[in-house]
């Protein structure tokens, strides 16, 4: 049963440009994420694969040499009493396919089995057409808190009044941003009758921040309009900064999966349909289980963040608060069977950027952006959501058919192998016989190396 009626197979072509780059080939059928024994393949070959598919020059692939990682120089310019960099491992998830667009996708992550699960989804859904996925306009919320403002009602009003030239003081700090389109957009006033310590109000700044992530840029503009928010409201401002519950800068991506790409060796695919339905039931029935299911989730959006140099902590906050909304935690996908097939679904707040910031100084992010091919933070977003539902996708398949053990065990029996010292020739018979005897340790590793080397 092991085979996806209706998926396309797809193969490499490779074509020369007129600059004499090589690019991938584009016809009628999709091609370019989707390399064929990709983990087989060493480094060099990894990277001449990925140089052709991305259309990379050898200038781009330098930026992923050892000779030039994060330099303790850089990072003495990043943050206080720095002491050494730290490195993760970068892969690329392979045979995306969003908006009928081939990516590949850069993942930095330290978990084995996160891109091999990401790169099955993802084949899964291109033989169903891949993903769809967008995201909403960059709009970015600056809060400032006001305590000691006797009339809610008047400061209400006085600040509606008054928009046109918050706008115009805001936007004064950023005068760029404007000329390239985007800016301060709306004022939104929230009070906040009963805090622990008595009424406040509070204002949001709402900011449309393009292609940056755009805490700098709102945080400045927060403190920059707060003088006048002060006069109008006759409080006093205390906090100014950006929410990372950015609500409304929101992507979406969807995928439907027919039964027939969902058969295991075992299971038809309408069974691992319902199964996965009843993973995703589950999920929004119990905030303990629902953490679980958007780690999965955030699996493949951290490793995306984290290799094209987002601010992560933010992305992960702005994900579990935005996924409380309710005043209960549940999942941020959707799984539901609807006749022949699964249909997948996630919402995420993704507060991205790919100008600014850290990425002048991080020549592995602007690798990956390169590889990824995005052109806007929208862009970037929107692929992010679809990293997102393929992670959860393939994590609960698993957990509904083989269970999560098996694929994690390989891949861990693998890094043991390479821990007991084994060489590229015996790597494979270490790992067979270490799934095979089913004590996946180190000690039994190196037992099955000593003894595979006595007898060579
Ligand atoms: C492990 O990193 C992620 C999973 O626990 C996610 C899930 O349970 O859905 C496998």
């Amino acid at each position: 049963m092991r085979r996806a009626a209706g998926c396309k197979q797809t193969r490499l072509s490779v074509a020369i440009d007129s600059g004499g780059r090589m690019t991938m080939k584009r016809d009628d059928v999709l091609h370019g994420s989707r390399i064929e024994g990709f983990h087989r393949l060493d480094r060099g070959e990894r990277l001449r694969q990925l140089g052709m598919a991305a259309g990379l020059s050898a200038a781009d692939l330098t930026e992923l040499d050892d000779a030039v990682p994060l330099t303790l120089d850089s990072a003495e310019h990043m943050i206080e009493n720095a002491v050494g960099t730290i490195g993760l491992p970068l892969g690329v998830g392979l045979n995306f396919v969003i908006n009928g667009r081939e990516r590949l996708v850069p993942m930095a992550i330290e978990e084995p089995s996160v891109i091999a699960a990401a790169s099955f989804a993802a084949r899964v859904a291109r033989g169903a057409g891949g993903f769809f996925a967008e995201a909403t306009a960059p709009l970015m919320i600056a809060q400032i808190q006001l305590v000691d403002v006797a009339d809610f009602a008047r400061a209400g009003q006085r600040l509606q009044a008054a928009t046109l030239e918050l706008l115009a003081t805001a936007n004064a700090v950023h005068p760029n941003m404007l000329r390239r389109g985007g800016g301060a957009r709306r004022i939104d006033v929230r009070p906040l009758p009963d805090t622990a310590c008595g009424p406040m109000l509070v204002v949001h700044l709402i900011v449309d921040v393009g292609d940056a992530m755009g805490a700098n840029a709102v945080n400045s503009m927060a403190e920059a309009v707060s003088p006048l928010i002060e006069e109008l409201t006759g409080g006093v401002a205390r906090l100014r900064i950006l929410s990372n519950l950015a609500d409304q800068r929101l992507a979406r991506a969807r995928a439907r999966l027919p039964f027939s790409c969902l058969e295991t060796a075992t299971l038809h695919g309408d069974e691992v349909a319902r199964r996965i339905e009843q993973a995703w039931a589950f999920a929004a029935a119990d905030p303990y289980r629902a953490a679980t299911h958007n780690k999965g989730v955030m699996n493949g959006v951290d490793a995306v963040a984290i290799a094209t140099g987002q601010d992560w902590r933010g992305i992960e906050a702005g994900a579990h608060a935005y996924a409380a909304r309710d005043g209960r935690y549940g999942p941020l996908t959707d799984w539901r069977v609807h006749r022949d097939a699964l249909l997948g679904s996630i919402e995420i707040p993704l507060a991205v950027g790919i100008v600014g910031g850290n990425l002048e100084c991080n020549p592995r992010a602007r690798f990956s952006l390169r590889l990824l091919g995005v052109t806007s933070a929208r862009d970037l977003a929107a692929i992010m959501a679809a990293v997102g539902l393929a992670q959860n996708f393939a994590a609960i398949r698993a957990l509904v058919t083989d269970g999560i053990q098996r694929g994690h065990m390989a891949l861990h029996a693998r890094g043991l192998a390479a821990a007991a010292g084994a060489p590229d020739e015996l790597v494979e018979h270490v790992v067979e016989q270490l799934i095979a005897c089913g004590e996946i340790k180190l000690t039994k590793a190196r037992e099955i190396l000593a003894a595979a080397k006595a007898v060579a």
